[in-house]
């Protein structure tokens, strides 16, 4: 169902922003870790961590570019050793989302992370499937895992970790890649992906992040990815934004991420608007919500504040969710039903 949305005026569209159902896509387990887990986690575990307090762990959260992130954030990963750390971990990101009426997450984790520090794959997957099998049950938002391959590690290294996984292949429903990008394109996974293709599994990639629009078009016609994470930089490229547009090729974009990241210098200048106007599938997620500064209400929020996006962008954003998930039809359905029906008694 298509609706004729009312204009909103600019002081209710916060409650809209909040109220409308979405969901996530983008979003990095390992990325959800707040200071006081990690403290927490640290103290349960005996892990010893170089930073004196939660404060102290915050200040270190200045970012220049993606790396200066990923050295941090591979740290704080550390203290994650048991099945419960990673239920923990993945059942108070849920209970967050949730309050931003996020109704269904797709989940990143990076097993490699925790496999080179002795931790089994069985013990990441089954803490992390029980929590989004819980937050069905309890908090009703559904949930399921994208098991992501470090594009910085070799290809045969992302072979292992398949291999190690596929006794959980119950438990994930697709691919993906991230990690650094520069000098990593896509096209290095190819085999990977062409495998992973042949399993059933859905395919995704990060690209075009801080990378060139090169590596978004590998990513579409090397890996065969159904969608592509980040991908900002192809408005670089008018060839690629009309394919991406043609094909209805979501982008999972990241507005907090790509400022604390400064790939872009400020939210006023994120192209998100850009890349709507132009009638690409895009939409709004979180990526590591406890090193950027915001879940998902207020990556709404402050990139409509930012760019002035309008009630018509927010339906688009909140249909576009929907319609990039790989949830079966009939959820989907149900899904843009509760959209429409929150814009249209929205007064
Ligand atoms: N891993 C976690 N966050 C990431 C990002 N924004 N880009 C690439 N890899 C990541
Ligand atoms: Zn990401």
């Amino acid at each position: 169902m298509s609706i004729a949305v009312k204009p909103v005026s600019p002081d209710r569209l916060p409650e809209l922003l909040r109220r409308m159902p979405k969901a996530e896509l983008h979003i990095h387990i390992e990325g959800s870790l707040e200071p006081e887990l990690i403290f927490a986690l640290a103290q349960r575990n005996g892990v010893a961590i170089p930073y004196a307090s939660v404060d102290e762990l915050r200040r270190a959260y200045a970012f220049t570019n993606l790396q200066s992130f990923l050295d941090i954030y591979y740290a704080g990963a550390s203290v994650l050793l048991h099945e419960q750390d990673f239920y923990d971990m993945a059942r108070a990101y849920l209970a967050r989302a949730a309050m931003d009426n996020v109704a269904h997450a797709e989940i990143f984790f990076d097993p490699q992370t925790h496999t080179a520090r002795g931790i089994k794959m069985e013990t990441v997957i089954n803490g992390l499937h029980r929590a989004c099998v819980d937050a069905q049950a309890e908090l009703n938002i559904s949930a399921s895992l994208i098991l992501c391959f470090l594009r910085h590690l070799s290809e045969k290294e992302a072979f292992e970790t398949l291999e190690q996984a596929l006794p959980h292949r119950d438990k994930f429903i697709g691919v993906g890649l991230d990690s650094s990008e520069l000098g990593h394109p896509p096209e290095k996974f190819a085999r990977v992906f062409a495998r992973c293709r042949e399993l059933g599994l859905h395919l995704v990639a990060h690209a075009g992040e801080e990378g060139p629009p090169a590596y978004i078009w590998t990513a579409l016609d090397v890996l065969k990815v159904e969608r592509i994470d980040h991908g900002v930089q192809s408005a670089r490229d008018p060839a690629l934004m009309k394919r991406l547009a043609q094909d209805r090729i979501p982008l999972t974009v990241c507005p907090l991420s790509n400022l604390k990241l400064c790939v872009f210098p400020d939210l006023a200048q994120h192209n998100l608007r850009a890349l709507l106007d132009a009638g690409v599938v895009a939409t709004v997620n979180s990526d590591d919500p406890a090193y950027f500064g915001g879940y998902m209400n207020e990556n709404f929020l402050q990139t409509f504040a930012a760019t002035g996006l309008t009630a018509q962008h927010a339906y688009r954003l909140a249909c576009n969710s929907f319609e990039a998930s790989f949830i079966e039809p009939g959820a989907r359905r149900r899904y843009m039903d509760q959209v429409a029906e929150v814009f249209s008694s929205f007064e």
